[in-house]
């Protein structure tokens, strides 16, 4: 055992710093996310996510708390909480589901959860006491739906999509597309990607152009609205082996933790083999 447990001490410490390094903290359209303002979030569902809690000075317990929009005349439910390590019974199966996938990052009172689901998406409030300290509306679109297209193939992404709603309004549905990623290698020919989030913007005849929101924040109040799910494109990129590509990238080139593992699945039944660690994000 003693033998055993600097290596486990190590392993557990790479563990947790790759589960620690790289966040993502979610793609807004308009509005920058400010500390005390609502914030409209899209992630794609099945890869690690974080919503920050901006706690500054604050040292008592941080609650977070969830709501799902199709639970009517609700407030949102406490489903996590700091110092707390009980496992409460939940009026919810689905506080319960979050409560087992999610936790706080230690010292900041930020949640971070593993692999969120589709139906995960609503409101997530951190709280201190009675004060808000962070409100989250969260849109967790489909990962299964996701649109995969290689520029050097030819291939199109997905193009704007307007369809008409109830009495004279209309929604038009689109991506809105976050940063490239930067080249996976230097030296040589490597790859980049772009993840791209379904966003609907809704006209009507009254209000001229709203804000456009998230597609699946979108279909809970137009049930009508086609399905569509975010995007992700790849193109080639040559970038010389310069000190600031070297730096900017947090582990060049090298595959840190390998875990071995049997795993026997029921003949003819589904599997879902999971990636310790992959992201879409990165
Ligand atoms: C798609 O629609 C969005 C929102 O209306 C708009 O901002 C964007 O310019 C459109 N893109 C194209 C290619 O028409």
């Amino acid at each position: 055992m003693s033998s055993w447990a600097p290596l486990l001490a190590f392993l557990l410490g790479l563990l947790l710093s790759i589960a620690e390094g790289n966040h993502y903290e979610g793609h807004w359209l308009g509005q920058p996310c400010l500390p005390g303002q609502p914030c409209v979030l899209a992630f794609i569902s099945n890869n690690p996510v974080v919503l920050r809690c901006p706690r500054s000075s604050y040292r008592g317990h941080i609650t977070w708390q969830y709501l799902d929009p199709s639970w009517t005349d609700e407030q949102p439910l406490t489903f996590l909480r700091s110092g707390g390590t009980s496992w409460p019974l939940f009026s919810h199966d689905k506080l319960q589901r979050l409560r087992f996938k999610s936790r706080l990052i230690a010292g900041t009172g930020s949640l971070y959860i593993s692999s969120p689901s589709r139906e995960d998406s609503g409101l997530y409030t951190c709280r201190a006491g009675d004060a808000t300290l962070a409100y989250y509306e969260v849109d967790f679109q489909d990962a299964e739906r996701l649109h995969v297209s290689h520029a050097e193939l030819g291939e199109a992404s997905l193009g704007n999509v307007t369809v008409p709603l109830d009495q004279g309004a209309q929604a038009t549905l689109f991506t809105s597309w976050s940063p490239w990623q930067s080249c996976n290698r230097c030296g040589h020919p490597g790859e980049r990607k772009q993840v791209g989030f379904c966003y609907a913007q809704l006209t009507t005849m009254d209000s001229e152009g709203e804000m456009p929101m998230p597609c699946g924040m979108a279909r809970q109040k137009y049930p009508t609205l086609p399905q569509r799910g975010p995007e992700l494109r790849i193109e080639t990129c040559q970038v010389r082996c310069v000190t600031s590509y070297l730096a900017g990238q947090e582990e060049p080139h090298w595959v840190p933790f390998l875990v071995f593992t049997n795993y026997h699945p029921q003949l003819k039944a589904t599997a879902h083999l999971r990636c310790p660690a992959s992201s879409i994000y990165r």
